[in-house]
């Protein structure tokens, strides 16, 4: 069975989780579960780093002692991940006794092997980092990280015979194009090995520093954190001769930031080659998450912390937004307002509302029930088939290659594919005739097929959704126990099980009130308000909404097509059985086109248990293809009439709202026809 282990930087912990942890931290879940999909034998670590001068700081500015504030910390990460749907196999702490023996083990053994010596060294050294620069490293004579100046040190230490390793180094990445990816971060790693490389001091003398791991052969020195952190790639497998350690390690690969790549690509390949042990096979480099063009910072109130946004928006969709929005090795802005534009438009528009039409019309002409494919598949069925093989593909190809954004946007091709079948096909119209039956059969029994690869796709991504379409699906499996080649076979779903229609998967988001979580809201312990599924006139913003906005018609056969004329508010008093008379009905828009000649009509077809032609005049705002899938209110009893020719049975309700129109819609997705009263 094919292996695959993944690692995300262990964090240190003198800072919380933020959305910079959490985006590696899933990146490397996706994987994991993308792997465990195909049929890998998986292991996924993560973890916390512990010593040093930083935690030991603090430490001290929460007065408390470094063991106890890391255990706080570390806590803290362990508790994050399992609410982010994290699937790591094990969580490493750099206290841990196993991992501190493992580095005092590799220290001797690079001890031994001559590669470490005892030196006095005097240089620039910067606190923060915990290291001494060179001077051609510094920026203005500061600290390039930290924009401060550095102190003068002297000290006797010990040091790591880096150079030796130079040229072998040089060589692999030379030979390996693939060990440090995306591309600019191997040449990146290229050029510094351009410039001579210095030894790397790795240790730290006890009287200035206490908090690290004793070196196994001088007691008045710790570990360099460096030199202890990165040893638990292979500590938390259990080397030098644990079995997983056997099984994994020749197929490890670190998921990490730019901020650490010399590290990772410098410091860590030659550490591995003096102790003896083979080259890591893959270094993935992403950019950073940065807040209105700027770091995330504490001191300016710019963290974003992740369990602030998954319970306003939900985990998947969180999950989501970041795989989506980040091209795997670029930065991007992180912005609450493109977190929702996602999810209204991917997720409750594109996804959400190709599923609740597929199970809708499964439920109504077919009893809810997985139809045969009836007739011989035609070439809009294949072209549709297609479109799921093409996205299957592509994700399998995407996502070892770490374009996570790529793959999702393959998914979705299909699923806009899907949304047109359903449009251009227009089930309804098959199902007036039953000599179509067959035809129409088929047509259902491929769009529910889509749907079962959609879901079955979207597991490494967003796993809760992905289980709640299986579930409707009548597939009851967890989202880890599902294989590609088994469960996305097209043509598997089992003939006549029940599905069923359920919730919306994704409410929409009022856009009005996101920008509440954003900005270190949560700094300022102010929670962000509940924003999801708000009951919304549509692209309305609650606060700007007049205090009593008039009902105004937006189509009706009667009283002509410029519509939405105001309502005098103090109109005269009726009682409720003249209200009663009222037909009002929920409908779905399933048709939307312009009326020829008309600035402002729009010609509509709308199930409300039946399907109504209803001429509407929104066209000034609202196009017909923004229009398709909507659910509205409508005037079910009003006396037809004809508008430009064309005529309309009923009225569409909206809202003027200054110069825009707002149509009414419901607050949850509601069965066509259902009566508002
Ligand atoms: N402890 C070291 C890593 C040792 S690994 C052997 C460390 N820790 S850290 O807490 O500072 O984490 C750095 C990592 O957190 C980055 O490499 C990245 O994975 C993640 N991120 C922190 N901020 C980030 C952004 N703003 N954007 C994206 N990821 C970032 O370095």
């Amino acid at each position: 069975m094919e292996r695959f282990y993944v690692t995300t930087p262990i964090y240190y912990v003198n800072a919380e989780p933020h959305i910079g942890h959490a985006y590696t931290t899933i990146v490397a879940d996706v994987m994991n579960r993308f792997h465990k999909l195909m049929g890998y034998k998986t292991f996924f670590l993560t973890g916390t780093d512990e010593h040093g001068d930083k935690i030991v700081q603090a430490a001290q500015e929460a007065g408390m002692e470094p063991k106890a504030y890391a255990d706080r910390i570390s806590g803290l990460f362990r508790q994050t991940w399992p609410k982010l749907g994290i699937t790591n196999d094990k969580f490493i702490r750099t206290t841990d006794p196993e991992h501190i023996k493992v580095v005092q083990d590799v220290l001797q053994k690079v001890h031994d092997a001559g590669d470490i010596y005892f030196s006095s060294y005097k240089g620039q050294y910067c606190v923060g980092c915990e290291r001494f620069y060179t001077e051609r490293e510094l920026v203005d004579g500061k600290c390039p990280d930290h924009d401060k100046p550095l102190i003068e040190r002297e000290e006797a230490n010990y040091f790591f015979r880096m150079s030796k390793y130079q040229d072998w180094l040089i060589g692999y990445i030379r030979e390996n194009p693939d060990a440090i990816r995306p591309e600019r971060y191997r040449n990146e790693v290229l050029s510094f090995l351009k410039e001579p490389l210095e030894d790397l001091c790795i240790s730290r003398p006890v009287e200035r520093l206490s908090w690290g791991i004793p070196l196994p052969f001088d007691n008045r020195y710790v570990t360099y954190v460096w030199f202890d952190a990165l040893i638990n790639y292979i500590s938390a497998p259990g080397y030098p001769d644990g079995e997983l350690f056997r099984q994994f390690w020749p197929v490890a690969q670190h998921t990490v930031a730019k901020d650490i790549l010399k590290p990772h690509g410098i410091y860590w390949p030659t550490m591995l080659k003096a102790a003896g042990v083979p080259m890591y096979r893959h270094l993935n480099v992403h950019g950073y998450w940065k807040i209105a063009e700027g770091k995330m910072s504490k001191s300016h109130g710019t963290v974003v912390r992740p369990l602030d946004l998954v319970p306003v928006y939900g985990l998947d969709a969180f999950r989501y937004f970041l795989l989506r929005e980040m091209v795997f090795g670029l930065d991007s802005n992180f912005s609450e307002d493109a977190l929702v534009q996602r999810i209204n438009a991917d997720l409750a528009n594109d996804l959400g509302n190709l599923f609740s039409r597929t199970l809708a019309m499964t439920s109504r002409y077919f009893d809810g029930k997985v139809p045969p494919f009836g007739a011989e598949p035609n070439e809009e069925d294949r072209a549709l088939r297609g479109m799921a093989k093409n996205a299957t593909e592509e994700f399998t190809r995407e996502i070892p290659q770490l374009g996570f954004h790529k793959a999702l946007m393959a998914i979705w091709e299909c699923i806009g594919s899907a949304n047109k079948y359903i449009d251009y096909v227009a089930p309804w119209n098959l199902a007036r005739e039953e000599s179509l039956n067959p035809r129409l059969q088929t047509v259902m029994r491929t769009l529910l097929e889509v749907n079962k690869s959609v879901a079955v796709l979207i597991s490494p991504f967003m796993p809760e959704t992905a289980e709640k379409m299986l579930d409707r699906l009548g597939i009851s499996k967890k989202a880890l126990d599902l294989r590609l080649d088994q469960d996305a076979r097209w043509g598997t779903l089992e003939e006549g099980k029940e599905v069923s229609k359920g919730e919306a998967l994704f409410p929409r988001v009022d856009l009005g009130g996101a920008k509440k979580a954003e900005k270190g809201q949560a700094e300022k312990s102010e929670k962000p308000g509940k924003l999801k599924a708000a009951v919304q006139t549509e692209k309305a913003n609650a606060a700007s909404q007049p205090a009593r906005a008039p009902v105004a018609a937006a189509a009706s056969g009667s009283t002509g097509a410029a519509g939405a004329a105001s309502a005098d508010p103090h109109s005269e008093a009726i009682d409720i059985d003249t209200f009663r008379k009222i037909d009002l009905r929920i409908g779905l828009i399933r048709q939307a086109e312009r009326v020829p000649r008309s600035e402002k009509l729009v010609k509509l077809i709308i199930d409300i248990g039946e399907e109504r032609q209803v001429v509407a005049g929104i066209a000034q705002t609202h196009s017909p293809d923004d229009l398709i899938g909507k659910q509205v209110v409508i005037v079910a009893n009003l006396k037809p009439a004809k508008l430009m020719g064309v005529e309309s049975h009923g009225m569409v309700l909206a809202v003027r709202d200054g110069a825009d129109l707002k149509l009414l819609i419901p607050e949850k997705e509601v069965t066509p026809g259902g009566r508002v009263s």
